[in-house]
Formats: structure tokens, sequence, C-alpha cells
């Protein structure tokens, strides 16, 4: 069967998020586009809050935080909802259309369908009222250039005159890549040369690529010996591969698990759709159901160097990874979810530069 494959081009401008570097706000799109010296400044201060969890202080007084979930969630709301609330600062939690207006996005869109408000009028006001506005806004699957663009978030992004901080857009999860990265330092210590392999897994649904992007570059930053498992059509972009091997040369992609999980040190499972799924989502469907047998189960476990077991949830268990191993003392997957709230507090730190 011939399947069309990712594109091959670089990410566009938006996506590399060029522009946030000349811009005077310190918004956290994504990692990629921040100097070294902030990344690694980030993951000590997860660390740091890790090894003073619990603690309240007054560093963020004052300060206030709208978050914008478009889609739900469970760690990321609450985590940046308590580690606001830790840093002594306030946040306000909205989902568009249930309690606010619903928002158009559209550039001279004609707003007579049920959309009330343009977002630009949203972040407009918002930007007014608060120091940063979190957002949530996931990929649309159907639009493949909007996507790898990160359209949403950027369109946003441009009409805020606050830092704007990626709650998980259509291609990257920064809040997760942060947390996983300091997880990963935690139990590993010296996570470089180590081996990483970020695997796909069956899913019923055909789930975004932010998360497998992003953890791919972050083991990949981390100078780990990365190896990427997937079935055939379930290739990730080209473009953010790209950029996972401008960090080490050591990127692979392999297609068969029992091979990759040879001598593991992580295990990183995550579903994700295939690329199919913007042309012709029932075929993309029909492949993916072929799959099943793409979980982590005790037998795969048993072929890593005792490696550990990381998912950044919610995880469908018996479908993505056996109850044998997410019960195991090899699963970290709530050490990983722990840290989302140590990495929320260094990322509010870093966009109101309270260090
Ligand atoms: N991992 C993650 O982002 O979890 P939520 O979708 O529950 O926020």
């Amino acid at each position: 069967m011939n399947l069309p494959m990712p594109s091959s081009a670089p990410l566009p401008p938006s996506a590399n998020m060029s522009e946030s570097r000349t811009s005077s706000l310190a918004h956290l799109l994504d990692w990629h586009v921040l100097d070294d010296a902030v990344w690694s400044e980030a993951i000590q201060r997860a660390v740091y809050h890790h090894e003073h969890a619990g603690r309240w202080t007054d560093a963020g007084r004052g300060r206030s935080i709208a978050l914008m979930f478009f889609n739900p969630s469970l760690r990321t709301r609450t985590s940046m909802e308590l580690a606001a609330a830790q840093l002594g600062a306030y946040s306000t939690t909205l989902t568009p259309g249930q309690g606010t207006w619903k928002f158009a996005f559209g550039k001279g869109q004609v707003m007579d369908g049920d959309e009330a408000e343009h977002i630009k009028e949203a972040i407009g006001v918002l930007s007014r009222y608060y120091d940063a506005i979190g957002v949530r806004v996931f990929a649309s699957q159907t639009d493949y250039e909007q996507d790898r663009s990160d359209r949403l978030i950027h369109t946003i992004a441009e009409s805020a005159t606050v830092p704007i901080i990626n709650l998980e857009s259509a291609f990257f999860h920064p809040c997760q890549a942060l947390a996983d990265a300091a997880t990963i330092h935690r139990r590993l210590e010296q996570p470089a040369g180590r081996k990483f392999v970020l695997t796909w897994a069956y899913h019923p649904k055909a789930l975004p690529m932010a998360v497998p992007n992003s953890a791919l570059l972050m083991a990949a930053r981390l100078g780990m010996d990365v190896t990427v498992a997937h079935p055939r059509g379930f290739e990730l972009d080209d473009g953010v591969l790209n950029l996972a091997r401008s960090y080490t040369d050591n990127v692979r992609i392999v297609n068969d698990p029992d091979e990759a999980f040879e001598d593991a040190d992580v295990i990183y499972a995550k579903a994700w759709a295939g690329s199919l799924v913007y042309s012709d989502p029932e075929r993309e469907q029909a492949l993916r159901s072929r799959h099943r047998e793409w979980r982590v189960t005790a037998e795969r476990m048993a072929r890593t160097n005792d490696g550990v077991f990381m998912h950044c949830l919610p995880v469908r268990r018996n479908v993505v990874v056996d109850d044998s191993v997410i019960d195991s003392d090899r699963s970290i997957h709530l050490l990983q979810a722990e840290f989302r709230l140590h990495a929320q507090k260094a990322i509010l730190e870093y966009v109101w530069n309270l260090r």
C-alpha cells in the first residue's frame, strides 16, 4: 500500500517560532526556540521545586494568569492552577464555549455563525486583566499545514500583550516536555548517552502528535540515544525529526517494537495518528487497528536494561500498557505526573522573570 508520508519540508517559520525570539514577551510556545541556558535553568528549577515539594511562597504575589482550555485536561489544568497558587498568584480557568462565548479564529472571517467573539478581542481583553495567559488548543487533524505551523496558538500569541504559555498546541506540549526532562534527570541523573525509546502504541482514537514531538525533542536535547519505534504509516514529521537531529546524531527509526526495547533505559509510550488521518481518516483507522500488538508488555520490558516506563497520561490500561507494567516498580508515570506541578512553577518563574 502506498502511504502518504508526512511533509519533509522544514517546519514553517511560525512553528519554528523564530519570531518569538524577537518578541519582548517571554512567551513559552515551545522550548526549541529558546536557548539552552533557558531550557537547562527550567529543568534545574523543576528539580528544585520537586526537592521543595509542598512549599508555598510569595514569589508570584500580585500576579495573575488566565487558563483557556479549548480541550479537556486533568493534569495540565490542576497543576497550573496549583502552581500559580503555590507561588502566591491568582488563576482563572476558562472553557471556551462553556460559560464563555465561542471564539472565532479566522482572518477576515465573516462571523455570522455560532462564534460570538473573535479570539483577537478575547486575548486582547484578557491581556488587559492578567499577567499571563495559558492556552490549550489541540490539532485540527484535518489541516496538516495549520497543525504543523501551530497556526492557532500563533494567532493567539500575536494578539497578546502578556506572555502566552502553550498548554498543548497542535504540534508541541512544552509543559509536558519540561516535566519529562526533569523526571528523567531525577531518575537517571546523567541522561546523556542512555537509551530512550519513544514507542508508538495502539489506541482506538487517532491522537495528536504534540506529545510525541515534544518527547522526541526533549530526549534528543538531553543528549540521549533516541530510538523512535512505530509501524509504517505512523512517521513523525520530518521537520521535527530534523530538529531532534540538530541536538544529537543518535536518532534512529525502527518499525519493530521488540527490536526497539532491547537494552532501553527509558520506554516512553504514546499513541499518535498516522499521516492518513489528514486525507483519509477511515483508512487511518483501519491501518491503526491492524497494530493492536504495539502494546507495552512485561515481556517487552524484560528486553530492556531494567528500563523505566513513562507515559504522559491519560493512558488506556491493557491497550497501551499492560497492568503488569504500569503497576510495577519499573513504571514512573506518577512521578512524571507529579513533576508537572514542579515544571509549571518553573515555567511561571520564566515567563514572569521571578528569578
Ligand atoms: N499529560 C497531559 O497533558 O495531561 P492532561 O491532558 O490531563 O492535561
